[in-house]
């Protein structure tokens, strides 16, 4: 362990799995990053990467220790988890990066999928002019032009510092050479031993023989790493030109999706200025539209902030009413007015104002619930999987990177590209159904978020930096479709509100409520019995979830400074790696 490393928590006994995986690594002891392995909260003062796979997680402090800066490495952890936890890591996929640099200044980055150019508002509609859910989320049409190679390459040209190829040769080593399958990522992929069974090129990639994959077994996925190989040495070309587009394409024409190497030619990631926010006195940083994130999250903490929830108690009827009647009316707002912002007029300014704030307080009864009207426009139903992935970065000289990108549903549209050894994504399904359509499970047929050539698609993500008096408090994000940016809110009030240790912070259990359906949903032990009685006596309906959000974070100790990383130990891969 380094001299300025130190574990923040006594470990539970570790597994053999990850112990024959530390053995594994070839590197000497003094030379290899420092891993909290299976959700041990990690304690460094010179950098720290926590993302979903140790292999990840390395592979980011390698690039630190290397004198890489955060951004470097976010994109070595982004590529090794392209390879490491294909459920959600990817390069078929996208997603965004928000970065604050050591001078308090910061930036995003949108690497979200496009809508190919021959989509239209009604391309989910059956031969029977009927709305298809299976279009919608699980065809050829369901797959968004990818953002995520585009992303990382503009985001390392304008602020990375370390040479590209090494950023992005541990991804292709592990691929390549393979890597020791967790216990978690072989019972994930055995669930979809016959899901699978439809989409060749998948199932030949994550099975062997057609079986299943044993924990402690190696994945070697050589198509994957010859992909990887062409990223390494041509950047953004390496994925949108060439063989790897020609491949994409030839998928597409065979499955009777849309993208063509045009679409691919065309994409662009785009830098855009954060969504800013105060709260309590510390300044939160999140990500814009296309997210709805970002203006959500900002728009809630606006309304807590006129509350005394400290009062309240962390997990009260109090507090859970008062979080429940902030999502119930951001999530009505998010319905009505959040899409990409290069399509829509989206009015981030008013939504994230504290006089907006004001207005809607004053809709909040102290004691009874209010009422989701889906008459206002109907919102979708729950179908939120945690099957997205967030990591976040420090560097040593205090640059942030908050990064959470995503297939959408676990694995994507479960197409692998023939040849080319990647998932694509399914998140044509974030946009609406059809113009007009909604239900009261609810659909939603606003007009913003409507599918267009070259359109983003409305995403949930969050990747949040939290600051306060110019000095870096917290990295946070977390997967889960809408249900993150409430994980990422209670986390915030935890940490500002309740004062809770870092580890307490991401812990601590959580609930989501997303306008509609009209249900708080509480992770199982969020409160007693006798509570939720009380608070189902406001006139909440209440539901139970045994999990909300995977949220892999960073904070900064305020007492001395150190970085303190937190996997979140709702997941078992979940890894802290400071260096
Ligand atoms: O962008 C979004 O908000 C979603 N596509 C994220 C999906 C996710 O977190 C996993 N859940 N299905």
């Amino acid at each position: 362990m380094g001299p300025h490393m130190k574990l923040r928590q006594p470990f539970p006994p570790m597994p053999l799995p990850a112990a024959l995986l530390l053995a594994a690594c070839n590197v000497p002891a003094a030379a290899a990053p420092e891993l909290s392995v299976f959700g041990g909260v990690l304690e460094s003062r010179d950098g720290m990467v926590v993302s979903a796979y140790p292999d990840a997680s390395r592979a980011g402090a390698e690039a630190l220790r290397a004198g890489g800066n955060a951004v470097d490495a976010a994109v070595a952890t982004g590529f090794a988890l392209a390879v490491t936890h294909p459920a959600a890591g990817n390069i078929g996929g996208g997603g965004f990066m928000v970065i604050r640099f050591p001078d308090g200044s910061s930036t995003v980055f949108d690497f979200r999928e496009k809508a190919p150019l021959k989509a239209h508002p009604e391309m989910f509609v059956d031969e029977n002019g009927e709305y298809s859910s299976r279009i919608h989320h699980r065809s050829h049409l369901a797959v968004g032009v990818p953002g995520t190679v585009a992303g990382f390459a503009l985001a390392h040209e304008k602020y990375g510092s370390a040479e590209w190829a090494g950023l992005v040769a541990p991804a292709v080593a592990l691929a390549r050479a393979g890597f020791e399958i967790s216990e978690r990522l072989a019972a994930s992929l055995a669930r979809r031993l016959d899901a699978f069974r439809d989409y060749p090129a998948t199932f030949a990639q994550f099975f062997r023989d057609g079986e299943p994959y044993r924990a402690g077994d190696t994945l070697v996925q050589a198509d994957l790493a010859a992909t990887l190989a062409r990223i390494r040495d041509r950047g953004h070309d390496g994925f949108y030109a060439g063989e790897t587009a020609r491949l994409l394409a030839a998928e597409m024409e065979r499955g009777g999706g849309w993208i063509t190497e045009e679409d691919l030619a065309r994409y662009r990631a785009v830098e855009r200025e954060p969504v800013r926010g105060t709260y309590r006195g510390y300044d939160v940083v999140s990500m814009a539209p296309p997210s709805s994130g970002g203006t959500a999250l900002v728009q809630m903490l606006n309304v807590l902030e006129g509350f005394d929830v400290a009062a309240m108690g962390a997990n009260s009827p109090s507090h859970a009413h008062h979080l429940v009647e902030a999502m119930r009316r951001a999530f009505r707002d998010r319905a009505l007015f959040l899409a990409d912002p290069d399509f829509a007029d989206v009015p981030v300014e008013r939504l994230t104002s504290k006089a907006y704030a004001d207005e809607i307080r004053g809709t909040i009864r102290a004691e009874a619930a209010g009422v989701s009207r889906p008459a206002d426009v109907a919102g979708r139903p729950g179908r939120d999987g945690t099957e997205t992935t967030h990591y976040s970065v420090v560097d040593a000289g205090g640059m942030a990177v908050s990064v959470t990108y995503t297939l959408e549903g676990g694995y994507g549209s479960y197409v692998t590209v023939p040849g080319a050894g990647f998932l694509l994504n399914n998140e044509m399904g974030d946009f609406n159904a059809r113009p007009g359509l909604t239900s009261e499970r609810g659909l939603i047929g606003t007009e913003p978020n409507l599918a267009r050539p070259g359109q983003r698609m409305l995403s949930s993500m969050t990747p949040t930096i939290l600051a306060r008096d110019g000095e870096l408090v917290a990295v946070v994000g977390s997967p889960g479709g809408r249900t993150i940016i409430n994980t990422v809110l209670q986390i915030v009030v935890n940490v500002v509100d309740f004062r809770m240790s870092p580890a307490d912070a991401v812990a601590s259990k959580r609930l989501h409520h997303q306008w509609l359906p009209d249900v708080a949903r509480l992770e199982d032990g969020y409160m007693s019995e006798t509570d939720a009685a009380a608070l189902a006596a406001m006139g909440h309906e209440i539901a139970w979830s045994t999990r909300q959000g995977i949220a892999h974070c960073i904070f900064v100790d305020a007492g001395t400074g150190a970085l303190v990383g937190v996997p979140d130990p709702r997941d078992g891969d979940g890894t802290a790696a400071g260096h």
